[in-house]
């Protein structure tokens, strides 16, 4: 097993650089099939769920050249109607993206679903939706969605989406890129992923419109060509960095940030009595005298972002007075407040609401990671703790934060990785 040794109680000081965005890199990636040519992609982060991605498509015959550790290159040129590896396949929930790839880019995709999360069962209802709005006909089969355009190519069609997902949005968007026709997604996400995709795929050639509002239209257009991209810095990496800032107190300059995407964090660490100054590109955080109590409603963006809500769940566990979190986007998103009432904190929940009445102090002990972000908030949990805390299974975080360590380590924090080689796969996650 490898975990994390945290040192907890001393205030964080320094700066940080924030990595490319996870969730636009585990679509830029899939969606560079579809190109004809080669996308040098910078900026891209260096997690296991993006190597497991090029793992994947060097798997189905693309080249990828690694220039430096977060720029690429990848020709998918020569993948030929490849299909991609099971049981790479099943270790990633993004891996959804490739049905809108290989559709759009072969006419038919057939792709192994990954199982469900550690937060709930999450469909892809709407994203088949929008495979039948451009044509397609879908099917399940043992584990599969096995998609295939018709003849003449999938045309384009309009999709009202019944609720606003992220996943659905993007692989609509990839798998209409080279259609024949005109595709119209309502009720569309607005994440700033989605924008990064539709301007990563407009870089090689395609023809997206109005990404960042609720209407996108993807005019189809014959093929995509190479060209050069940088992926946005990741909102959420952003976030936990504040948020740690916060939790633990002291005085961060997080770098490499845009700071209207972080416009409802910071309003929210602000409401908390931390100060939060934006410059161009980056953001200082600095806590000084103790939080005070606040409310979150998880919302798709410009909303609180659900994977922000474990971290800033923390700072309200030290904060005065009593904070109340209410889960909008995920059945049970929750499990981690067992984990934090064992560090001394007092969280109540009950199903879509988490009642957080602040202590004084959080103890150090060992606690585990159940997903990506709740792992993140164990690791700010034990920041800001009195003694030592091991954080376990910490396979979840290194899918989606590059150099977490490293990165404390930069701002003073006393955390260290221990390797114990353990070779059981994690569930899907992401
Ligand atoms: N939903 C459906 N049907 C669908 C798709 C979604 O009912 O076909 C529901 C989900 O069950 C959920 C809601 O719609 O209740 C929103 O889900 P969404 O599709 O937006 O989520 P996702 O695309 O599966 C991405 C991120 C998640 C992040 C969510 C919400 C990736 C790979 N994952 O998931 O990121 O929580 O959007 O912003 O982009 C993370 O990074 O830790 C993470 C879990």
């Amino acid at each position: 097993m490898t975990y994390y040794k945290i040192q907890g109680g001393t205030p964080l000081f320094g700066t940080v650089t924030v990595s490319g965005a996870k969730n636009a890199a585990v679509a830029i990636l899939p969606a560079a099939l579809l190109v004809n040519g080669v996308c040098r992609i910078e900026n891209v982060p260096d997690i296991s769920d993006v190597r497991l991605l090029l793992e994947i498509l060097a798997d189905m015959g693309a080249g990828i050249r690694r220039l430096s550790p977060n720029t690429l290159e990848i020709d998918c040129t020569r993948v030929h109607d490849a299909e991609a590896s099971d049981a790479l396949v099943r270790r990633i929930r993004a891996s959804y993206y490739l049905i809108g790839a290989q559709l759009g880019r072969f006419g038919h995709a057939k792709v192994a679903l990954p199982g469900g999360c550690n937060f709930g069962p999450r469909p892809i209802d709407q994203h088949i939706k929008g495979f039948l709005a451009l044509g397609a006909e879908v099917t399940e089969q043992s584990g599969y969605v096995i998609a295939t355009a018709p003849e003449t190519g999938l045309y384009g069609g309009r999709v009202n989406l019944d609720v606003v997902s992220v996943g659905a949005t993007m692989n609509i968007m990839i798998g209409a890129v080279l259609s024949n026709g005109t595709t119209i997604i309502e009720n569309a996400a607005k994440e700033p992923h989605i924008v990064d995709l539709a301007n990563f795929l407009n870089t090689m050639g395609a023809k997206v419109s109005g990404a960042g509002t609720d209407v996108i239209k993807i005019r189809g257009v014959k093929s995509l060509h190479g060209g050069f991209y940088s992926i946005i810095p990741d909102q959420i990496e952003a976030g936990t960095y504040m948020a740690a800032a916060a939790a633990a107190g002291g005085d961060v300059l997080i770098q490499n940030v845009i700071p209207k995407h972080m416009d409802c964090i910071s309003a929210k660490l602000r409401e908390m009595g931390a100060k939060v100054t934006e410059y161009d590109d980056t953001i200082r955080v600095q806590r000084t005298a103790r939080l005070h109590r606040a409310n979150v409603k998880t919302m798709p963006y410009p909303g609180f972002p659900t994977d922000m809500q474990p971290q800033i769940a923390v700072c309200m566990a030290l904060a005065s007075g009593i904070s109340v979190v209410t889960e909008n986007i995920y059945d049970t998103r929750f499990r981690y407040c067992a984990e934090l009432n064992r560090m001394g904190a007092s969280i109540k929940v009950d199903t879509k609401k988490a009642v957080i009445s602040g202590v004084e102090k959080l103890e150090g002990c060992t606690v585990h990671a159940c997903d990506l972000r709740a792992g993140a908030a164990m690791v700010i949990a034990g920041l800001a703790a009195q003694g030592e805390t091991i954080v376990e299974d910490i396979q979840y975080i290194e899918r989606g934060y590059e150099d977490l360590v490293g990165k404390l380590e930069g701002l003073g924090a006393s955390i260290k990785r221990i390797e114990k080689p353990d070779h059981s796969a994690a569930p899907a996650a992401g």
